[in-house]
């Protein structure tokens, strides 16, 4: 496979040519926020809109987790476009998401602290009006917690239940603001056949669904 030369925010990297933009920065160290990404997912939904990257000859930031890198190319992931582009869209993201760290599992691993901190914006935004859910949360199964109102609609979760288990269980269901991970027929979770690979609690990235017993918390980078 042929290996090409780019380089990003300065940095002079060599990677295979067929790689994706995203997976070689975050392989060298240099982070880009993201969601809905999965490194073994070549199809990526490209939804969560937080990815945005400056690449030199191109007009427009464009979204890390979409573009394959070539040969010569130069990369800004700092670029103020491509931050403005990321903040507006990890502010909508944040807007229908309860924020109550102190009492989240999730709290130092979750990925939305990350990219707040990267994006240097608050988890509370003041630009858009805060519309939260208020969805039950569903215990039924024995190994996890799903609290929907902690989903950020990545689709993670659906993606590695159905094509890296073969199960599916979850999928979307409606649209708009009621756009929800959810079960066939929205029954509780408990009711579907699972594995309890615990693989959908390891990929999520944030509080939604989170082990009964904390400790099996996996290093999420690990499994992606
Ligand atoms: S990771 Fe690129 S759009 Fe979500």
């Amino acid at each position: 496979m042929k290996t090409v030369s780019l380089t990003i925010d300065g940095k002079k990297i060599t990677a295979n040519g067929s790689e994706n933009l995203l997976w070689v920065a975050l392989d060298n160290g240099i982070y880009i926020p993201n969601l809905c990404a999965l490194r073994d997912n070549s199809e990526t939904m490209s939804a969560c809109r937080l990815c945005f990257v400056e690449v030199e000859g191109k007009e427009q930031p464009v979204t890390a987790c979409t573009e394959t890198i070539t040969e010569g190319m130069i990369v800004n992931t700092r670029g103020e476009r491509a931050l403005r582009l990321a903040r507006s869209a990890f502010e909508l993201i944040m807007a229908s998401h309860p924020v109550d760290c102190a009492h989240c599992a999730a709290n130092g691993s979750c990925e939305l602290q990350q990219i707040a901190r990267h994006l240097r914006v608050k988890l509370k935004p003041r630009r858009f009006k805060r519309l939260l859910r208020e969805l039950p949360v569903d215990d039924t199964n024995s190994l996890f917690i799903y609290d929907p109102n902690k989903c950020v609609l990545c689709g993670r979760c659906v993606w590695v239940c159905r094509e890296r288990l073969g199960i599916g269980m979850l999928g979307f269901a409606h649209r708009g603001f009621r756009r929800v991970v959810t079960t066939f027929g929205d029954e509780p979770i408990g009711q579907h056949r699972c594995l309890e690979c615990g693989d959908c609690v390891s990929v999520c990235p944030s509080g939604a669904l989170v082990f009964k017993d904390n400790s099996k918390r996996k290093i999420e980078s690990k499994v992606r």
